[in-house]
């Protein structure tokens, strides 16, 4: 698989610095291609231009539905050959058209163990719950909402006086470890899903 990655966000992009910071280190063996952003005013974009990175904002207004939208990601990034597409605080639904362009090869970070908590207010969910553990999941996008196979999970104990900010950052310091080691695990090539479970498969002769 190429080792090129599209990045999605919406906001803030601290993922995508975290993706950032383990290629300039030289612990994810990778490149972003390009950064595209539903919002022009995301914080990330400044992130991506910092890095030199190619960064684009798409404005779902200039496009008649979800499909439409989609279908000019899919046109941005087919000329670019990325292997991955890296959805980091992309705060839209993907639809068919991005998923079978890119099947088994979109993946997310979500801030919570999954399968609890999907969806949005992911740690407010789990304080609500009263959960003693939470953490964060990244996993590969289906057509469900924050339901694909799990590549990597990290879990963050929940204290009695936590608040979600306090919560949220805990969560966000693993978010920002498993996500470029999901992203190395994949790219190294040596995995499977079966069923919902992503199967890594042993190095020859090891
Ligand atoms: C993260 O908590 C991520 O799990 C969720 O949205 C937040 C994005 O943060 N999907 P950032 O934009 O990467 O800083």
């Amino acid at each position: 698989m190429t080792r090129r990655l599209a990045v999605l966000i919406s906001g803030r992009g601290s993922n995508l610095r975290a993706i950032l910071d383990a290629i300039a280190a030289g612990s994810l063996d990778a490149a972003i291609a390009i950064v595209i952003s539903n919002k022009r005013d995301a914080e990330g974009l400044s992130h991506a231009r910092a890095a030199g990175v190619e960064s684009v904002h798409l404005a779902p207004g200039g496009y008649p539905d979800r499909d439409g939208y989609d279908r000019a990601i899919v046109d941005t990034l087919r000329p670019l050959d990325i292997g991955l597409v890296c959805l980091a605080g992309y705060m839209r639904l993907v639809g068919p058209v991005l998923l079978e362009a890119f099947p088994n090869r979109i993946l997310n970070v979500h801030p919570s163990l999954l399968p609890s908590f999907p969806g949005l207010h992911a740690q407010r969910q789990a304080l609500e719950h009263g959960v003693r553990v939470s953490g964060a999941t990244v996993h590969l996008v289906d057509g469900s909402l924050d339901a694909g196979p799990i590549v990597l999970q990290a879990a963050v104990p929940v204290l009695d006086d936590d608040t979600v900010e306090r919560l949220s950052d805990r969560i966000l310091v693993e978010e920002h470890r498993i996500y470029p080691d999901a992203i190395r695990t994949l790219l190294d090539g040596r995995w499977t899903v079966n069923g919902r479970r992503v199967v890594r498969t042993p190095r020859a002769g090891a």
